[in-house]
């Protein structure tokens, strides 16, 4: 059993020992003193009025977003003001930064370049692409340059999945990245031109890549023109609900005509009605989740019994219509 005078020795000496961290911690303080600006502190403000006065605490999180958004991390002189501002012990600030991996616990290059290497992102290739950046930049996840003006990070997803893979590069999100495009967005910003963010390939948005979406947007356009008097709509009808919407009717391997070629003759709702225009028959692309309920009615199809010879009627040039040439 320690003596008195055993604990007492321990106390003097060994947790300060044990505390390394905290005294080195506080002595890095000394060094980066931390206040807001006094812009910031009108922020500061506005985030406090949002709740109640016995729960400040509340705020540590916006606090703590508002300090990096100024410094580029959260110095540990950030986290005692912090805790000043919202009457509580400087180790519950400290619990709640290093529960979230958003925030950055050491000083940044003037990029932070964050790569989502998170299932969606690895599946589309996001190895490839932090490789890339890795030998653009010469530095390995979470370094920064020696000019200090990137810093690489690794992140969880970022909720972008349907554009993966996702880089985001000071908060702007850059997606459908590749080798090729994600090497030129970096080198635009080694010559501080802010690329443009977004999707990095032709489509606006999450929607299904390349011919599938454009086949939608013919079917949709013919739909349109039935629906409007002209049951027998034209490339010309369809090009003009195009230009009405302000698509790029451009059409390189003429899918317009071949569609409305195929139509000759047949009403497109008897069409839907019979099965034949289904979205899970058609071929989707990109996002991979109608191919697989594609997949599920194949599977579907096959438990069915078969099915009795039907006597050849002009349904068999339906299935040929929708079989093979146009969605393939
Ligand atoms: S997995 Fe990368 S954005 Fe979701």
């Amino acid at each position: 059993m320690l003596s008195l005078c055993q604990k007492t020795i321990s106390k003097i000496i060994i947790t300060p020992v044990l505390n390394k961290r905290f005294f080195t911690s506080l002595f890095e303080m000394e060094k980066t003193p931390f206040d807001y600006t006094q812009d910031n502190y009108e922020k500061v403000d506005n985030i406090l009025s949002k709740y109640p006065s016995e729960h400040k605490k509340s705020a540590i999180i916006p606090l703590l977003h508002l300090a990096q958004d100024q410094e580029g991390y959260v110095p540990e002189s950030a986290m005692v003001k912090i805790a000043s501002i919202v009457s509580c012990p400087v180790s519950k600030v400290f619990e709640t930064f290093t529960f979230y991996s958003m925030f950055r616990p050491k000083p940044v290059g003037d990029h932070v370049v964050e790569v989502c290497t998170n299932l969606s992102c690895q599946l589309r290739g996001a190895d490839q692409v932090l490789k890339a950046i890795q030998d653009k930049l010469g530095i390995k996840l979470g370094e920064t340059t020696k000019d200090k003006k990137f810093t690489l990070l690794e992140v969880e997803c970022q909720g972008a999945c349907a554009t993966a893979p996702v880089v985001v590069i000071d908060g702007n999100y850059y997606e459908d990245v590749e080798v090729q495009s994600i090497t030129s967005i970096l080198s635009d910003f080694s010559h501080d031109i802010v690329p443009k963010s977004g999707t990095q390939t032709q489509r606006k948005g999450p929607e299904p890549m390349d011919d599938q979406y454009f086949i939608m947007r013919v079917i949709t356009a013919y739909l349109l023109c039935v629906m409007g008097g002209n049951e027998t709509p034209g490339v010309e009808d369809i090009k003009n609900v195009f230009k009405a919407a302000g698509i790029d009717d451009s059409d390189k391997d003429g899918k317009i005509e071949k569609f409305v070629g195929l139509m000759k003759g047949k009403n497109i709702f008897d069409v839907i009605n019979a099965g034949k225009l289904q979205m899970g028959s058609l071929p989707m692309g990109g996002m991979g989740g109608s191919g697989g309920s594609s997949e599920k009615k194949e599977e579907e199809k096959e438990e069915e019994p078969e099915p009795e010879p039907e006597p050849e009627s002009e349904s068999e040039s339906d299935d040929d219509m929708f079989g093979g040439g146009l969605f393939d």
